[in-house]
């Protein structure tokens, strides 16, 4: 559909695009990504995801490589797309680039750097409700980089779907932390609870943004430890992410959360969310 790609310098038909046998990426997982999504084609936060990525690549050891310098390539692949009206994602990604396989990096590395634009999928029950499990975190432990090996969040996921579930959210000694593609919230007793910042969670864009709306709106919340063993007390639960906003989880390991349907804090969030998006990205429409 996006039929125009960037790939290493160049904006070209993704049938052209053709990666080394030898990249580090696909021989190593050796290499980082983001996800920024663009409604009406006016990227949300991409300063903020480009922070992140150089955050993931300097985590990875990449020198000489700026993330930044992406920050126009988005917007023209956008352009080159004829992205005008409708909420796109674009998929971006750096790898450590094509060498003789060894593990120790190579003395001159040559990135590869991929950016496509994808459609946004929105399934209804984003908002209507998913339901999800929970799940030992098989990952690594640097989290907080966006690496592009992504096994232990795959086979999570898969395992959530199997079982008519839409995530899987990570428990790593006893805490509650984020979901395979997702952050994670619970709400006890009017607070809306979520696991602080630390090298087991990916600093979400979206959570920065639902934390900004509460500290705005007085909305009571929390970056704290939340334990499995206290996740049947929550009146709400609810997943944040770039291609999932705020979504409210209404099923958790086949028990109902709450009534069992979106509540009020879910449903306030994911409105002030939505707004929040549109002002901004409408003020970067203005003239
Ligand atoms: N995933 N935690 C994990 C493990 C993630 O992979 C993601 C995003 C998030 C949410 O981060 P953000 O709000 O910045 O999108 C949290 C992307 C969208 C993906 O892998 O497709």
């Amino acid at each position: 559909m996006y039929d125009t790609v960037y790939f290493n310098g160049a904006y070209q038909s993704r049938d052209r695009v053709s990666v080394s046998p030898d990249d580090r990426g696909f021989l190593f997982g050796d290499g980082a990504y983001e996800v920024i999504v663009a409604y009406g084609g006016r990227c949300f936060r991409k300063s903020d995801h480009l922070k992140r990525l150089n955050h993931s690549l300097r985590g990875l050891r990449f020198s000489g490589f700026d993330a930044f310098t992406l920050d126009s390539v988005i917007d023209e692949l956008l352009l080159r797309n004829s992205v005008s009206s409708e909420d796109v994602t674009t998929y971006i990604q750096v790898t450590r680039g094509a060498a003789p396989r060894k593990h120790a990096f190579p003395d001159d590395p040559r990135p590869t750097v991929f950016a496509q634009v994808n459609p946004v999928v929105r399934d209804p029950a984003f908002k209507t409700g998913i339901s999800a499990i929970t799940v030992p975190d098989t990952r690594w432990s640097r989290c907080d980089i966006k690496s592009i090996n992504l096994i232990p969040n795959c086979l999570a996921n898969e395992l959530a779907q199997q079982q008519g579930c839409i995530e899987a959210i990570f428990v790593r000694d006893g805490v509650v932390l984020e979901g395979t593609l997702s952050s994670f919230f619970a709400v006890f007793d009017g607070v809306a609870c979520t696991a602080p910042l630390s090298n087991y969670i990916l600093a979400g864009v979206t959570r920065q943004v639902v934390l900004e709306i509460c500290a705005r709106e007085g909305i009571p919340y929390s970056e704290m430890p939340i334990y499995l063993n206290d996740l049947h007390d929550a009146q709400e639960m609810f997943i944040t992410g770039t291609t999932r906003e705020v979504a409210p989880v209404i099923h958790m390991d086949g028990r109902p959360v709450g009534s069992g349907r979106p509540g009020p804090f879910v449903r306030r969030l994911a409105e002030l969310y939505r707004l929040e998006a549109e002002t901004a990205t409408m003020n970067a429409r203005a003239p």
